[in-house]
């Protein structure tokens, strides 16, 4: 409903030229693909079903769950494809973002301004940083927070040293810091206590949002964005699903994976391989998946006030292994596919709840 609202409104704005759009292709295919985009919203609403990249959206494409629209199985605009379909018996929409947060963030924004959507579904492969769970293993978390918005501070400044910027409420101390010289360590590979690091603080900061339904330009403030109460409720029947645990024949995972509800999982613009940080971001923040989009998916659904959740398959232990067992090559599509199991599993529970 409320997405039929916004697509007036766009195309309202481009009928009447208001709308800013960069380059003349730009918007003719805006424009040429309003009155596709018209017939596609009034057969809605749609799951919006959102990957990151090719990797965990092949074997979606290709679940025997899914049917593709034979009258209109995709539409390409401003560089995103977006395809329709069927995935059970449920209408959806599914889009890649490609890497990282601003093209996460563009992509929901785009799929949510453009399209009827009902509710958000994104899925693929994550880092792990909880020993609990083992690579294959399925998250899904009911929090997520950007972890990369920093106020970096100046050398010489501690704890006790208002950061810059603090008082206007742009930034604060709230959520706590990392001590980059807690990380030093001699020849010995012993930790040097009493060491000195000009790069000294990093403060975690919440993200800026302009929610849909608040004043325009004045801003809130949203660090752990929680998914939606129903969905998160739903999920809860997954976790007796059966996952796959082999790649081949002769190599198996140590135990066959399974889906967790956890507490938390954060993303930023960093590919986490680094023990130390994983180690510190988890007894930080109590993590589990970390990945590089779901933190802007969530955030832009806040914003628009769409019911959104994330399941993240372990693809690796985000710096946490040693360095031989090379675990994210060996078993990254089996957790692509396992994510795309307990995706398809969860649409076809959201069929039969509605
Ligand atoms: C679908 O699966 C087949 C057989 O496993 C494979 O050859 C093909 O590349 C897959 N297609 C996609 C889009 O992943
Ligand atoms: C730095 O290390 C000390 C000693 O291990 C610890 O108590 C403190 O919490 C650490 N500080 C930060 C910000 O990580
Ligand atoms: C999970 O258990 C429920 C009963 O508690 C059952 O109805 C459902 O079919 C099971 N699902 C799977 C995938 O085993
Ligand atoms: C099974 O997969 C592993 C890891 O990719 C590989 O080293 C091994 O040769 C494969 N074995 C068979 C029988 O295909």
């Amino acid at each position: 409903m409320a997405a039929v609202v916004r697509w007036a409104m766009l195309l309202l704005a481009i009928a009447l030229g208001l709308l800013a759009i960069p380059s003349e292709q730009a918007f003719k295919d805006a424009a040429s693909a309003m009155p596709k985009i018209q017939k596609i919203n009034s057969q809605g609403p749609y799951l919006g079903i959102i990957s990151p990249n090719t990797f965990e959206l092949n074997p979606l494409l290709n679940s025997s769950s899914y049917s593709a629209s034979t009258s209109l199985p995709y539409l390409d605009i401003l560089g995103r494809r977006f395809r329709f379909g069927k995935v059970h018996s449920e209408k959806v929409i599914i889009v890649m973002t490609g890497l990282s947060m601003l093209n996460a963030g563009i992509t929901t924004q785009l799929l949510l301004a453009l399209f009827n959507v009902k509710g958000v579904l994104h899925y693929g492969i994550a880092g792990n940083a909880n020993p609990s769970l083992q690579i294959g293993d399925v998250a899904i978390p009911e929090y997520w927070a950007h972890t990369g918005l920093w106020n970096w501070q100046r050398y010489g400044d501690g704890p006790d040293d208002e950061l810059a910027l603090e008082d206007s409420g742009d930034y604060t101390r709230k959520l706590g810091y990392l001590k980059i010289s807690n990380y030093t360590v001699n020849e010995a590979g012993n930790g040097v206590s009493n060491a000195y690091n000009l790069l000294n603080n990093v403060w975690y900061q919440p993200e800026e949002i302009f929610p849909v339904d608040g004043t325009p330009e004045e801003r809130q403030h949203a660090f752990w964005v929680r998914v939606d109460d129903h969905y998160y409720g739903l999920s809860a029947k997954l976790l007796n699903m059966t996952l796959a645990g082999c790649v081949n024949s002769t190599t198996c995972l140590p135990r066959t994976p399974r889906v967790h509800k956890v507490g938390r999982g954060i993303s930023a613009n960093v590919y986490l391989d680094n023990k130390a940080y994983r180690t510190f971001i988890r007894s930080k923040f109590n993590v589990t998946p970390v990945d590089m989009e779901s933190a802007a998916v969530a955030l832009v659904c806040r914003q628009q006030k769409m019911p959104f959740i994330t399941f993240r398959a372990m693809s690796d232990l985000a710096g946490g292994g040693t360095a031989l067992s090379n675990e994210a090559s060996t078993f990254s599509s089996l957790a692509a596919q396992n994510s795309v199991d307990v995706l398809v599993e969860f649409i076809s529970l959201v069929g039969s709840s509605s």
